[in-house]
């Protein structure tokens, strides 16, 4: 690490051609042949790509949105940047500062730690029952900043009281306490050592509608007042256009589209995205038969074709040259990007171009 600040324009998270393959239907040592002779018989094992050549940037003080359907790499890319696996290939750069290629294993006792926090999609799965509120606030501080128990008592308080947690809780273990209180012991712990980047995977998702939306103010008002970076990772759409400054949309392991939260919502490019927008709810009549139903099957992640668009078999505009040529992002209006042969830009920005 260096002493330097970074310059203005280096973004808080870069990512850069980052890839994560896992190795998957290794083949069983079968027929009594020596596993060696039989894993050579075999060749290499198949690769899933669960996040493949993914590319991004997080400002400071951004909320940036992640949506994609279940199996698309959401928490795969989430578990490479808070670094609890190691990337296949690419680079993490945090204030310019290569996080990615530094082993896992070591990271959690790096200085880069306390600057990565992340709030999980069940906070009853994450707390450690066997640990009260206050313990479980003041373990990452433990592990990471140490301080003076008098301090200690006197920070976990002041984190409870920014989450809105009454100081009574603190003793409480998390079966003691309801859905949104646990929601909110999950925040404060991964606020109490001053992260710059919060990365939320379905923060809400485990909590009832009226709870959803007290947590997301929190989360709102937190980000105003501490300045952090977010990334949200969401199912839903109306959370993100709300909260999120920017959205990226990821199919089968990539972004196929990638902008403002508002030129993505009012002009969706990739057909993938048109069609998870059709499908909120509006009330508006008529608005039920706008909806895109995607037909055909997914097509696999184990080792897919480099020249096959990921969403061919589901497209319902596809044309012969999604089977020949897989498109890549490309510029459809100022910071927004989709990867679609058919995506037309802006006829503002073709001028530019051109
Ligand atoms: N350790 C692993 N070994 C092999 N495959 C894995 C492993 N972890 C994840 N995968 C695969 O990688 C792909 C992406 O999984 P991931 O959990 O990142 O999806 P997701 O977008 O978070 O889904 P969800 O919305 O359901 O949480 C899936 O096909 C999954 O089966
Ligand atoms: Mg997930």
């Amino acid at each position: 690490m260096t002493d330097q600040t970074p310059p203005k324009e280096t973004p808080l998270l870069d990512v850069t051609a980052l890839y994560k393959l896992f190795a998957v239907g290794k083949p069983a040592a079968r027929f009594k042949r020596p596993v060696k002779e039989w894993l050579q018989a075999a060749g290499p094992s198949p690769k899933l790509h669960a996040v493949d050549n993914v590319n991004f940037t997080i400002a400071r003080g951004e909320t940036m949105g992640l949506v994609g359907e279940s199996g698309c790499g959401k928490s795969t890319l989430v578990r490479l940047l808070t670094r609890l696996l190691d990337p296949t290939d690419g680079s993490i750069r945090l204030n310019g500062e290569e996080i990615g290629q530094m082993p896992a294993k070591g990271f959690g006792s790096s200085p880069y730690r306390p600057r990565v926090q992340m709030v999980f999609q069940d906070a009853t799965d994450s707390l450690n029952p066997r640990y009260t509120a206050f313990d479980a606030i003041a373990d990452p501080i433990n592990r990471l900043k140490p301080m003076p128990s008098a301090d200690l008592a006197k920070r976990v308080a002041e984190l409870a009281d920014l989450c809105g947690l009454p100081q009574a809780l603190l003793s409480r273990f998390p079966h003691q306490l309801s859905g949104g209180q646990k929601a909110r012991v999950g925040i404060a712990r991964a606020i109490a050592v001053d992260p710059e980047l919060l990365i939320l995977d379905e923060p809400t998702a485990a909590l009832d509608v009226s709870v959803q939306v007290v947590i997301l103010q929190l989360l709102d008002d937190l980000k105003q007042r501490l300045g952090m970076s977010y990334l949200f990772v969401s199912h839903d759409l109306n959370v993100v256009r709300l909260l999120c400054d920017r959205v990226m949309v990821m199919y089968l392991g990539k972004i196929v589209e990638i902008g403002p939260a508002d030129s993505v919502f009012r002009n969706p490019r990739h057909p993938y995205t048109q069609a998870l927008l059709s499908a909120i709810p509006h009330f508006e009549p008529g608005a039920a038969s706008a909806r895109i139903r995607l037909g055909g099957e997914p097509r696999s992640p184990i080792d897919p074709s480099p020249n096959v668009c990921r969403f061919m078999g589901r497209c319902p505009k596809s044309i012969a040259q999604c089977e020949t040529a897989m498109p890549h992002l490309r510029p459809m209006a100022p910071g927004h990007e989709a990867s679609c042969h058919l995506a037309e830009p802006d006829a503002d920005l073709v001028k530019v171009i051109a």
